[in-house]
């Protein structure tokens, strides 16, 4: 890693900030190049698919602290925070530290806990003992919920017995279930545990479960920083070192006798800790209640940092907290910023960013302290000027690291051409489709909460339940009961490949689940069969690039032939989705009657696509995407020729070529689903006037 002493980033443009942070290997050069364009940001698609009832997206701003030396290692970290002198104070907090070496971590364990508790139990020593007997059993149990956790290193780990008082004058009884979830903050897989293990453990303690969920204060997980800061440092801008070091430790003493100074004390040290929470995607409200609850552990609320006079009169200052963060899974996953940020901060695992956020607190507190101490905390405030972002819109990254995952797809040029035999041009949207399957007892469930749908796999919709049961045939499984999960960044019916991503996606998860070892042929074919059920006669370009992820000249003429593409640079793409699905089936029915009708004619303009695609090949490669563009414009002409337009696509064409596009078509069998807009140069400004007119847009970076 290099150097993260960056001096006077403040001073600095938005952009010459990012190039420095490319120039010195912080930032890979696609995030980079997202940055610049406005595209780290989610989009109102992807909130949309995140929480219930959206009107829109709200900003906050997103800023880099630089200067860490963290157990050896230099970070540049990633801040999202709306408070001015909270970045600037940090990035020098952690520039003066360096002085004595940096920031040391450590964390002896990182588990988080669930909670059975029971009310009602009328021996609460007999039923300790019971539980105490039936330990390994129920350690087993428990393991059992997750069979994949425990193979990627993670699983239970240990079980403990709490009494309190349940109000009432009787005994609670709360069952703590100690879980290592390794790099996931694993809010989900712990609260399943606590569900399924509750009627035992209520069973065995003959009282009732009241509540089955984790705990926030995270005492299993604990993170220690310290750090030394040398008189010498603290002699900077010409203050009172002595002086500086004393008001420090006053400062925390204060805050360990009053709880009203203690809350404003540990405020300052969310200041950082939360801004990194939120830039990494992680739930900060969780980390909140963790810190607040352990601080006020002993019964009476007191500072989660502290400082004193080290023997050489230097100043020592220690923080201790909870912190059970993520860095793989849930929200994070589907947050394109966050996503970015964890590359910037490349911590690995999740307990290293746990480190760097103890070490950004303890750092916080530092800064706050000093100018308390010293000029006041008025003087240091930075003047920010008001700096409008462009709200952006969703992008699509890279695959997750998960075993089934799969690509979207989007047609550049030759749609429906291509199903008589023609050349299409397509691109992948590389990691948009993920698939986790569980077994459980009893009947299969299926849910897709991206698309709010949860059934029992037999009351699912038709096309999910045949494709399901196409899959487990396919590979000679039987349906013993499965939970399966899919994520999916892809609308459904809007042209994008979401039936063939689910496919794959499936046939990955399931031969993952059950230790099938499926070749991308094998699994591209599968997918072919499943799409026949969704589309009838699929010409097999969706199913190719959900399985092989890479841009692709493509032909299915009697036999299939694909040439993939190497894009000098992915091409900078912006997908829109109109109010309704396209029905691709449909579509291709009745261009297929009318060709009947017509078919000299129709075989002109399906030769003529097919000329675009082939050109528009040579184009990506040689990266000459003004003329791609041109080509585009002219295929979606063709398709208007061939019906399949309307006049919301036409609409959204029209605003993304005004908005400057370089090209603009309905992308997909049309009669509605999306547009896709090639914009080198412009991506952000796009994708902002058409959402701006109320079309979701996606940006997915192509592989
Ligand atoms: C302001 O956001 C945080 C401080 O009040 C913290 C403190 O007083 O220690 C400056």
């Amino acid at each position: 890693m290099s150097d993260s002493r960056i001096g006077g980033l403040y001073r600095r443009s938005i952009g010459d900030r990012i190039d420095e942070l490319e120039a010195r290997g912080w930032l890979a050069p696609a995030d980079a190049e997202t940055l610049r364009e406005g595209r780290a940001v989610l989009g109102v698609g992807g909130a949309e698919r995140m929480i219930e009832n959206v009107i829109g997206v709200f900003g906050l701003p997103l800023a880099v602290a630089p200067n860490f030396v963290i157990d050896g290692r230099d970070y540049v970290v990633p801040m999202v925070v709306e408070e001015p002198s909270v970045v600037a104070a940090l990035a020098n907090a952690a520039r003066l530290a360096r002085a004595a070496g940096g920031f040391t971590v450590s964390c002896e364990e990182s588990l988080l806990t669930g909670q059975v508790v029971l009310l009602g139990v009328a021996d609460p020593d007999a039923a300790e003992g019971a539980i105490r007997a039936q330990r390994d059993a129920l350690l087993a149990e428990a393991d059992a919920v997750h069979p994949r956790l425990a193979a990627r290193g993670g699983g239970v780990r240990d079980l403990e017995l709490h009494r309190f008082d349940d109000g009432e004058g009787g005994t609670a009884l709360a069952l703590h279930i100690h879980v290592d979830t390794c790099d996931a903050m694993g809010a989900n897989l712990v609260n399943t545990i606590c569900e399924r293990l509750a009627p035992r453990v209520a069973a065995l303690c003959g009282g009732r479960p009241a509540l089955r969920i984790l705990s926030n204060l995270a005492d299993r997980s604990l993170v220690t920083a310290r750090v030394t800061y040398t008189l010498g440092s603290l002699a900077e801008s010409g203050a009172d070192p002595v002086a500086a070091r004393d008001g420090i430790v006053a400062a925390s003493r204060i805050a360990g006798a009053d709880p009203y100074r203690a809350a404003t004390h540990n405020k300052g040290i969310m200041n950082g800790i939360d801004a990194v929470a939120i830039a990494t995607g992680n739930d900060w409200r969780a980390v909140e209640a963790g810190a607040h609850a352990w601080a006020a552990r002993q019964g009476r609320y007191g500072p989660l940092a502290t400082w004193r006079t080290g023997t050489d009169g230097s100043l020592e200052g220690e923080i201790r907290l909870p912190l059970k963060v993520g860095t793989v899974g849930g929200t994070l996953a589907r947050n394109p910023a966050a996503r970015l940020c964890l590359r910037l901060l490349d911590t690995g695992s999740a307990r290293d960013l746990a480190g760097v956020m103890a070490a950004v607190g303890l750092a916080q507190n530092f800064a706050a302290l000093r100018a308390l101490a010293t000029t006041g905390i008025q003087h240091g405030h930075m003047r920010l000027h008001a700096r409008g972002k462009p709200a952006g819109s969703r992008v699509i990254a890279g695959p997750v690291d998960e075993p089934g995952t799969a690509a979207g797809k989007v047609i550049l040029l030759g749609e429906h051409a291509v199903v008589y035999g023609r050349h299409a041009l397509a691109l992948p949207i590389p990691g948009a489709v993920t698939a986790r399957v569980s077994a459980v007892r009893g009947t299969s469930r299926i849910s897709v909460p991206d698309w709010h749908l949860e059934h029992p796999l037999a009351q699912a919709d038709a096309p999910l339940s045949q494709l399901v049961a196409r899959v487990l045939g396919e590979l000679g499984l039987a349906d013993t009961g499965y939970h399966i999960e899919i994520a999916s960044q892809l609308p459904r019916g809007m042209g994008l490949g979401s039936s063939a991503a689910f496919a794959v996606a499936l046939v990955r998860a399931f031969a993952a689940a059950a230790g099938i070892d499926v070749d991308p042929e094998r699994t591209n074919a599968i997918a072919f069969e499943c799409e026949h059920l969704a589309h009838g006669t699929p010409s097999g370009v969706d199913n190719t690039l959900a399985t092989f992820a890479r841009p692709m000249l493509f032909r299915h003429a009697g036999e299939l032939e694909i040439r993939t593409l190497e894009p000098g640079q992915p091409p900078p793409l912006v997908i829109a989705t109109s109010s309704g699905p396209g029905a691709t089936a449909a579509q291709v029915a009745a261009v297929r009657a009318r060709r009947t009708a017509l078919a000299a004619h129709y075989d002109a303009v399906f030769d003529e696509m097919d000329a675009l695609a082939i050109e528009g090949a040579a184009l990506l490669e040689a990266n000459d995407l003004d003329r791609l563009g041109r080509l585009m414009n002219l295929c979606h002409g063709l398709l208007n020729a061939l019906e399949v337009s309307t006049p919301e696509l036409e609409m959204m064409v029209r605003i993304a070529r005004s908005a400057g596009a370089a090209g603009a078509k309905l992308t997909g069998a049309g009669g509605g689903g999306s547009v896709v807009a090639l914009c080198p140069g412009n991506a952000a400004a796009v994708a902002q006037a058409l959402e701006d007119a109320g079309f979701p847009t996606l940006v997915p970076a192509v592989s």
